[in-house]
C-alpha cells in the first residue's frame, strides 16, 4: 500500500523536476515515511510549476495602468443622516433576520509580534489580561443577545496554529458562545521553494511550507465546509476582519447596511493613512477596476505616493482589512480560483543541507507565495462600496509590541476611545499634561457595546479609575496596578 503511493508521489514529484525531495528517504521511519508521503499527496505539482514559472523563472509582467484614481469612499458615518438612517436599518434587519456570520483570518504566522502561540491568543488587555479571541468573542455574544439571532463565527486557522487555538478556545469554554456556533477551517499550505524553484525540504521527511495567504479563504470556505454551514443556517453575508485588529466591530449595523442597500458583493472600510509609508494598502480604481495596493508595492505607482497641498496623502484611503463578503460571490470566486493572482515573498527559509542538518539562512534564500483577499475586490460588478471610518474603536492593529501598529499604541488608542464613556458617566479621567488618557482602561464587549449602554449599566458603581480599570462582562471592575 505505502510502496505503490510512494511509487506514484516518487513518478509525480520526477514529473514536476522535483525529485530530489525523496534523497534522505532511506534514513527515515516508517512513520516518517508514512507522515512524508501524506504531505507531499497534498502538493498540488502543476500549482507549483505555474508559481515557479511565473514567478521564479521569470518575473510576470508589470501592470500598467492608464489611470488611478482613489476610490470614491463613503464619508464616516454620521448618525442622524438620513443615508446613516437608512443603512442602520437595514444592516439592524439583516442582523436580526440571521443572515450575518463574523468571519476572522487568523491563520498568519505572527512572527513580527515575538509571541509564541497563535495570535489571537495575545493579552492585549492591560489590565485583564484578556486575549484578543476573548474580545473578539464577547464581541460576538452581545451582538447576539442584542440582535436575537446567532452569529456563527467563521475562524480561518493554518497548520501552524489550528490545534493550538482550537484547544485556547476550548479552554476558555469559547467565552460563553456555543461551540456548534464556532467553525474553524484549515486553510492550505504551499510549499516553499528555493532559487532555482525546488522545493525545499526543512527536515529529511518534510517540506517547509507557509500559509498560502488569506485569500486562500476562498478555498477553505468552501472545502472545509464552512460555506455550505452558512447556507444551512440562511447566513448569506461574512463580516470578515483580521484576527490582529483588537477594535474591529466585527458585525457593524451601518456598513452591513450599506452592504445590502447597494446590493454589493465585497465592501470594504478605509481609514486615512496616517502617512505615505504606512504598511497598509491602498484603495483605488486601477483603470476603472477596484483594486487595492500592496504597501509594498507603492514604489511601483508613484502617483500613489502623492501629498496634497496640506501633506496629506491624495490617495488617503488605506486598507484595515474588513469587508464584507457575500456567500454567492465566495462561491463564484472559488470557481474561478485559478485566475485569482499570487504574490511572492523572498524570505529567509530554514533548510537541510547535504547530511540532513538544519541551517538557517542568514540572508533571504527561498520564495513563499501567498495570495491576497482583498484582490476579489477586482472581480466585483458593482460600484465600490467603501466606507472611511474614524481608527479608535475600529482600528488598532496589532503588528509589533512597540512603535507604529503596536500593542502600546493600540492600548493607548482604546483607553482613549473608552475614556469619554466615563467621563460621559461622570468620572473623571486622570490625563496627563498633553490631556492624553495617562492610565490603562478596558470594557468588556459583553458588558457594553456604546457608550450610552455603558453609562446606563455603569449607573450606581463606585470606580476608582486612578491606577487604570478593566470593566468585565458581569459589570464587576479590577483596579489596574500602580506604575502599569
Ligand atoms: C495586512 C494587509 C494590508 C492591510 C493591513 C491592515 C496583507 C498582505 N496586507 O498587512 O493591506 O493594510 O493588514 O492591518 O495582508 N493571515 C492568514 N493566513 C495567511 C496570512 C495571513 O490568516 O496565510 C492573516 C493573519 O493571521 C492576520 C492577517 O491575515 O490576521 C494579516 O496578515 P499580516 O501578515 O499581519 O498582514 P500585514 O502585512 O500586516
Amino acid at each position: 500500500m505505502m510502496e505503490t503511493l510512494e511509487k506514484q508521489l516518487r513518478e509525480r514529484a520526477a514529473a514536476h523536476g522535483q525529485e530530489h525531495i525523496f534523497r534522505f528517504w532511506e534514513m527515515l521511519s516508517e512513520t516518517a515515511r508514512q507522515q512524508f508521503l501524506n504531505q507531499i499527496a497534498d502538493v498540488d505539482f502543476s500549482l507549483m510549476d505555474r508559481l515557479v514559472n511565473t514567478w521564479v523563472y521569470s518575473e510576470p509582467p508589470e501592470e500598467h495602468f492608464k489611470e488611478i484614481v482613489p476610490v470614491p469612499v463613503i464619508p464616516p458615518v454620521q448618525t442622524g443622516s438620513a443615508d446613516a438612517a437608512d443603512a442602520l436599518h437595514a444592516g439592524e434587519k439583516a442582523l436580526r433576520d440571521g443572515r450575518v456570520a463574523a468571519f476572522v483570518v487568523a491563520g498568519g504566522q505572527g512572527t513580527r509580534l515575538g509571541f509564541e502561540g497563535p495570535k489571537g491568543s495575545y493579552p492585549i488587555g492591560p489590565v485583564s489580561g484578556h486575549s484578543l479571541f476573548q474580545y473578539q468573542a464577547e464581541k460576538i455574544r452581545k451582538l447576539q443577545e442584542r440582535y436575537g439571532a446567532v452569529m456563527p463565527w467563521y475562524i480561518m486557522v493554518s497548520d501552524s496554529n489550528h490545534d493550538a487555538t482550537q484547544s485556547f478556545f476550548l479552554h476558555h469554554g469559547c467565552w460563553g458562545l456555543n461551540r456548534e456556533d464556532i467553525f474553524f477551517l484549515r486553510q492550505q499550505m504551499v510549499p516553499c521553494v528555493d532559487r532555482q524553484g525546488k522545493l525545499i525540504l526543512e527536515a529529511p521527511g518534510r517540506l517547509a511550507t507557509s500559509p498560502n495567504g488569506h485569500g486562500g479563504s476562498i478555498q477553505a470556505l468552501v472545502e472545509c465546509g464552512a460555506l455550505e454551514d452558512a447556507q444551512r443556517r440562511g447566513v448569506d453575508l461574512l463580516c470578515y476582519y483580521q484576527v490582529d485588529n483588537w477594535a474591529a466591530k466585527i458585525a457593524d449595523p451601518y456598513f452591513i447596511g450599506y452592504h445590502v442597500l447597494r446590493n454589493a458583493s465585497m465592501s470594504s472600510k478605509c481609514h486615512r493613512r496616517n502617512d505615505l509609508r504606512e504598511a497598509v494598502g491602498v484603495h483605488c480604481l486601477c483603470d476603472g477596476t477596484y483594486r487595492v495596493i500592496e504597501y509594498s508595492e507603492l514604489d511601483l505607482y508613484p502617483q500613489l505616493l502623492q501629498e496634497d497641498d496640506a501633506g496629506e496623502p491624495v490617495f488617503y484611503a488605506g486598507n484595515p482589512a474588513i469587508h464584507i463578503l457575500s456567500v454567492p460571490f465566495i462561491q463564484a470566486l472559488y470557481q474561478h480560483f485559478e485566475s485569482f493572482p499570487w504574490h511572492k515573498a523572498f524570505k529567509k527559509i530554514p533548510f537541510v543541507d547535504a547530511e540532513g542538518r538544519l541551517c538557517r539562512p542568514e540572508t533571504p534564500n527561498g520564495y513563499k507565495f501567498e495570495t491576497f483577499i482583498f484582490d476579489a475586490l477586482r472581480f466585483t460588478k458593482h460600484s465600490p462600496v467603501a466606507l472611511e471610518i474614524g481608527r479608535a474603536g475600529e482600528y488598532t492593529p496589532i503588528k509589533q509590541f512597540d512603535g507604529v501598529n503596536s500593542v502600546v499604541t493600540a492600548r493607548a488608542a482604546m483607553s482613549e476611545y473608552w475614556a469619554p464613556w466615563f467621563e460621559a458617566a461622570g468620572y473623571a479621567v486622570p490625563r496627563d499634561g498633553n490631556g492624553q488618557c495617562a492610565v490603562p482602561l478596558e470594557v468588556s464587549p459583553a458588558f457594553a457595546l456604546c457608550r450610552d449602554e455603558f453609562v446606563e449599566k455603569i449607573r450606581g458603581a463606585t470606580l476608582r479609575l486612578d491606577n487604570g480599570i478593566a470593566i468585565h462582562a458581569d459589570g464587576s471592575w479590577t483596579p489596574g496596578t500602580p506604575g502599569n
